[in-house]
């Protein structure tokens, strides 16, 4: 996801190692391309930008010698348009005397471009931060002054976004120069310190500049001078008054975002995450080169470890019922054991990696080549060896995910597979994905106190069990890998109607057993619960709200009514919270549980 940095200074000066250091703060976020513009006291703009890591980057471009009264520094992870010099940011204008960069997805990006072209424009590239420069330069081209062509633009961007922007010869009666930015639904804080004031994606990047902070609100806009910072109202320009706060709390607080942990942090991110991903997935000619592929397969797999692999599992079940396209969930060292001497040219095998990296995918990536058959991957590193082995490849869009108990990684695979599921149902509506960024906010918010609950019920055990069926069976297992990674408590996810095949004689006094029900499941599940019920076992069931559900169980997570094929997705975010506060309780941090590393590079 892409970050912003953006600085004005009383006098000309060193800026570039500013920006550099910014940007080194804002890389935990995911990035593919690197740009900084700086602009001296002439308005001579210095624009410098290419794709590829920071420093490896800066070797070539000297962004360290860069100079001037104002900068931007901008980290970004391809959305719209591919990874390349033209569209890293920032982006000039057509005549080069504005230079703006963005965070976010303008969602009209395409027939925005079209517009800018007709209306005569010089758009260089494909990226939608180029449309945030243009649509600002429209207004600019008919006379308005900076802060009602910003105002303007904004009626005509559509989505989610932050931007900064400067015109390179704006100067007042001192000689200052103001840099602008605007906030609409993605992150903005404003920094200021003694002759020279800030703004940013987030705060890490401004604490080594200043303590002294604004926080943006979406619908406003800011003009940052070196000696002071004007917030209007973008609807009808009024000018803001807020007073700056001082951040006391040190780097590590701002970097996780003022929660305690980045598991906390990467579990309350999911509605962006799902947000970027879907927005993405709407826009990007890869969809459809990536969905012909699987139509065409003669035998489709999901394949990939952990985690992983449970998304495989939950979409092979969407695969199966709503697309009725025969899909195999199978885990990676078991498919190079199995199935790839099965495989023909004409399979396809979809891997899921988080990191792209992990040793068994690539060893079961390997042996698909060999096979010859089409090699699927869906990951959030770019750049990744999973990412230039695959014929088609789609990202997750969650940024960097930091601690080693995927999350936010987990869902938006889930939410991938479902997306593409969506796409080929061959019964039932489509589902109306704008919805569901909100959808996972309110189960957050409803669940959150239940789930500590249920997480205090289950404390006192060190063995229990975690049971779904049919779409809720991936959630069940990916339910009890958090709770075994991150509380060192055994719990076992597997499927509901097995359960009595064996695992039921565990069942004792009190002893745990929660079950993930989906709407279409009740009734088969009922009888799963009474078996443990009978048998003294404590059942704890999370399901949308069901009467029947509700009477035969001991303890009820209600999940927000919604369509079926959701329901189960939503399952897994009490079960992170519950993993998470089970976790804290027991004095672990689950950021980093003891013999585990986030990515897995050996057999
Ligand atoms: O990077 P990958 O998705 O390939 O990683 C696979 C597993 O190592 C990973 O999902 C692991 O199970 C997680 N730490 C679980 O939270």
């Amino acid at each position: 996801m892409c970050g912003i940095f953006g600085i004005v200074t009383s006098n000309e000066q060193p800026l570039g190692n500013i920006l550099l250091d910014a940007s080194r703060r804002l890389a935990y976020r995911g990035y593919d391309s690197i740009g900084c513009a700086t602009i001296d006291k002439e308005g001579q703009i210095d624009l410098r930008k290419d794709v590829g890591k920071i420093d490896e980057v800066n070797k070539r471009l000297r962004f360290d010698t860069m100079k001037g009264q104002r900068g931007i520094v901008q980290l970004r992870w391809a959305t719209f348009g591919s990874p390349s010099q033209v569209n890293a940011q920032p982006h000039l204008d057509s005549k080069a005397s504005l230079v703006g960069a963005h965070n976010g997805n303008i969602v009209n990006n395409v027939s925005l471009r079209e517009e800018f072209i007709a209306e005569g424009m010089i758009v260089r590239g494909t990226n939608d931060g180029e449309s945030c420069v243009h649509a600002v330069e429209r207004y600019i081209n008919q006379g308005h002054t900076m802060i009602e062509a910003i105002r303007k633009a904004a009626r005509d961007l559509e989505g989610d976004y932050a931007f900064v922007i400067a015109l390179r010869n704006e100067q007042n009666a001192s000689g200052d120069c103001p840099l602008y930015a605007i906030k609409n639904g993605s992150g903005l804080v404003v920094g200021i310190a003694d002759q020279a004031t800030c703004v940013s994606s987030d705060l890490p990047s401004i604490l080594p500049v200043t303590d002294r902070i604004l926080r943006l609100q979406d619908g406003e806009m800011v003009a940052l001078w070196p000696d002071r910072v004007e917030i209007r109202l973008v609807s009808t320009g009024e000018l803001v008054h807020r007073t700056p706060e001082r951040f006391t709390k040190g780097m590590e607080v701002a970097q996780k975002g003022g929660y305690v942990h980045f598991m906390e942090k990467e579990i309350h991110e999911q509605p962006y995450t799902v947000a970027e991903l879907t927005h993405w997935l709407a826009a990007s000619p890869h969809v459809d080169p990536f969905v012909k592929a699987l139509s065409d397969a003669q035998h489709l797999y999901f394949v990939g470890c952990g985690t992983s692999y449970h998304a495989c599992v939950v979409g092979a079940a969407y695969f199966n019922q709503l697309a009725t396209i025969p899909a195999i969930a199978v885990l990676a060292p078991q498919f190079t054991e199995t199935l790839v001497h099965t495989l023909k040219p004409t399979d396809a095998v979809v891997f899921v990696s988080q990191s792209g990296e992990t040793k068994d995918v690539l060893n079961a990536v390997n042996a698909t080549r060999l096979a010859g058959a089409q090699i699927l991957g869906i990951l959030n590193v770019l750049g990744s060896t999973l990412m230039h082995a695959s014929n088609h490849y789609l990202p997750l869009a969650c940024g960097y995910e930091i601690s080693v108990p995927a999350t936010k990684t987990f869902l938006n695979e889930a939410i991938l597979f479902l997306y593409l599921a969506d796409k080929l149902r061959r019964h039932g509506s489509r589902i109306d994905w704008g919805t569901v960024p909100d959808l996972i906010a309110e189960t957050l918010t409803a669940t959150d106190s239940a789930a500590r609950h249920t997480a205090n019920l289950l404390n006192p055990h060190d063995e229990m069990y975690y049971l779904g069926y049919g779409v809720t069976l991936g959630i069940a297992m990916e339910g009890a890998l958090k709770l075994k990674e991150i509380t060192y408590a055994h719990c076992e996810g597997m499927l509901s109607s097995e359960f009595k095949h064996g695992p039921l004689s565990a069942v004792h006094g009190d002893y745990p057993v929660l079950f993930v029900a989906a709407p279409q499941d009740a009734a088969m599940m009922v009888n799963h619960i009474n078996e443990v019920a009978c048998r003294g076992g404590r059942s704890i069931v999370i399901a949308a709200p069901s009467k029947l559900l509700r009477d035969n169980a001991d303890e009820y997570l209600p999940l927000p009514d919604t369509r079926q094929e959701l329901i189960a997705l939503l399952a897994v975010l009490p079960l992170q919270l519950i993993s998470y506060y089970m976790s804290t309780s027991r004095g672990i941090n689950p950021d980093f549980p003891r013999n585990l590393s986030k990515t897995i590079t050996v057999d």
